[in-house]
């Protein structure tokens, strides 16, 4: 019996590190994002790509049945797919605010909603991707660090509310990863190559994470390895927050 994992946001830097070290575990995925690069995933009876937005309404229980329907179970979600916005509170619109929120809470809550059922009966797992920017205050993330708190605060909720039916939810938290989510935001600033020496400076160990550290934190908050942790926000920040 091959465990199974739904993951958002398959196709970015995060997701794919996913994909790839869930399948070195032996898991079957279904590997949902909006863009169509996510197609290359493809890999026959072992990785299921779907190309959806996942803030359509039908979307958490198409990528949801796509699973019980190709693989019978669903032992995993990985709630990761995220938008980024650096940019002072003055300046980000209402639009702004409801498409981050639509994107990086509303959608992992349907997500888990729709997974829940599945999970209980699997004794399965959720595991979010929060952010420091959840954890700590970071200048001119203001809507996009209240979603990652709103995140953070959806895992400690479902975490006590799943327990007594035996499904566990934790969160990871980077710190900045070397992905395109990064690089976008540093390309959009005036000096970037001034915003990288800040944001390494901000990181003890002196660089940014790889995809595959925060994917490894996932995968182990996923496995039995883990089974005593529940609730818990994994800063995944070379020392970050511990500053
Ligand atoms: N990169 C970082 O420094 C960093 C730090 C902390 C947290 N995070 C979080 O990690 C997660 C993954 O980010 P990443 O670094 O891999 O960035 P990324 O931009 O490489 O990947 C994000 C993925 O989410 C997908 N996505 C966005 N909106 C979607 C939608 N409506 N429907 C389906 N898919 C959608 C994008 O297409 C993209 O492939 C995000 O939740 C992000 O907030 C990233």
């Amino acid at each position: 019996m091959d465990l199974t994992a739904v993951v958002t946001g398959a196709a970015g830097g995060i997701g794919r590190s996913v994909v790839t070290r869930l399948r070195a575990a032996g898991y079957r995925v279904v590997a949902v994002d909006v863009a169509p690069a996510v197609a290359d995933l493809a890999e026959a009876g072992r990785v299921v790509p779907m190309t959806a937005d996942i803030t359509a309404e039908a979307a958490p229980d198409d990528v949801v049945g796509r699973a019980a329907v190709e693989f019978g179970r669903l032992d995993l979600l990985v709630n990761n797919a995220g938008r980024f916005l650096r940019r002072p509170i003055l300046d980000t619109t209402d639009d702004d605010f409801d498409a981050l929120f639509a994107v990086n809470v509303r959608s992992a809550f349907r997500f888990a909603r729709a997974a829940l059922p599945h999970l209980v009966e699997t004794g399965g797992c959720i595991v979010n991707t929060a952010s420091i920017s959840g954890l700590v205050g970071v200048p001119n993330q203001s809507a996009y660090a209240m979603t990652k708190g709103a995140i953070v605060q959806l895992t400690r909720q479902l975490a006590i509310e799943c327990a007594g039916r035996g499904v566990r939810v934790n969160a990871v938290a980077p710190g900045a990863v070397d992905t395109d989510f990064t690089a976008e935001a540093r390309a959009a600033d005036p000096d970037p190559a001034a915003s990288l020496a800040v944001t390494l400076g901000n990181h003890p160990i002196g660089r940014m994470s790889t995809p595959d550290e925060v994917a490894r934190a996932i995968v182990f908050l996923a496995s039995p390895e883990s089974a005593g942790i529940t609730g818990t926000i994994l800063s995944v920040d070379g020392g970050y927050v511990a500053r």
